[in-house]
């Protein structure tokens, strides 16, 4: 069915950390990728030094504002004249207990996570269906399955994620329109190396595998889940998490 070389993706958070190694691997299948960012602009610029021979474009906007979205999808079908696959991956951590959490950090954390992934597919849905093919990809997280001391905000709008994805694969079933979560565990980006020391090692020392992931382990769930062949898969988690979570 259909070849992925030649269509359009949408990664959010496209220029760093696991979203990097999302549009790198896409690229790679000849796919064109537009790359979401918010602020680090020489991230962005990086990526498209990085492949002079693709075709990237870069959409800044922050994906918590229902207007930043709808007007990034917009400028994509516009520059590409398509777009098949939204890989709704970017998101932020403001970790604290319930107790210390403030209902702004409580509500940024939800908003950037969960509401911009509905924002984002609202937007992209009329498009995808009218083309009777589209992928979207949600990239929650295990703490979504397990919960986290610290992580309140975080795993309810990781696990928010994973109702927004089986109600979407339910309404666009027929539609040609798949829609997946995938469930990365501790991966090596700039969200974990942040964490102190010890904390780190604590993690680490409970990964069956015994280290961290990889972004391009992420990235080839990612690619599978978004070839066109993979018309029979919606409504699903794939955890990706070196036996963490079983
Ligand atoms: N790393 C892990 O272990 C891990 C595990 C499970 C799930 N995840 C999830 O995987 C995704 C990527 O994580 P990561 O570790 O690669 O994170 P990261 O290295 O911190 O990168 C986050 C990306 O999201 C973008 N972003 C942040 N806030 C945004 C906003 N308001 N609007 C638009 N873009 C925004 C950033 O853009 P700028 O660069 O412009 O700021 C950046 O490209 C996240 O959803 C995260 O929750 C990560």
């Amino acid at each position: 069915m259909g070849e992925i070389k030649g269509q359009v993706a949408l990664v959010t958070g496209g220029t760093r950390g696991i979203g990097l190694a999302i549009s790198e691997r896409l690229v790679e299948r000849g796919v064109k990728v537009a790359a979401g960012y918010s602020r680090d602009a020489e991230a962005a610029k990086r990526l498209v030094d990085a492949h002079p021979e693709a075709d990237i474009t870069l959409h800044q906007g922050n994906i918590g504002r229902a207007e930043d979205c709808e007007r990034v999808i917009g400028e994509v079908i516009e520059q590409h004249g398509r777009l098949d696959i939204l890989v709704n991956n970017a998101g932020i951590n403001i970790d604290k207990t319930v107790r210390k959490m403030s209902p702004e950090d409580w509500d940024q954390v939800v908003r950037v996570n969960l509401s911009g992934a509905f924002y984002l597919s609202r937007a992209v849905l009329n498009h995808m269906t009218e083309r009777k093919h589209g992928r979207i990809i949600n990239i929650s997280s295990v703490i979504g399955l397990t919960g986290n001391v610290g992580q309140a905000n975080y795993a309810a709008a990781k696990s928010g994620l994973f109702g927004l994805t089986m109600s979407l694969a339910l309404e666009t079933a027929k539609k040609g329109v798949t829609v997946n979560s995938v469930a990365p565990g501790f991966i090596e980006t700039e969200m974990v190396t942040a964490m102190p020391e010890k904390a780190l090692e604590k993690v680490i020392a409970q990964i069956p595998v015994g280290r961290l992931g990889r972004g391009d382990e992420v990235a080839r769930v990612v690619e599978f889940l978004a070839d066109p062949d993979s018309s029979y898969i919606t409504g699903e988690v794939y955890g990706i998490n070196g036996g963490l979570y079983m």
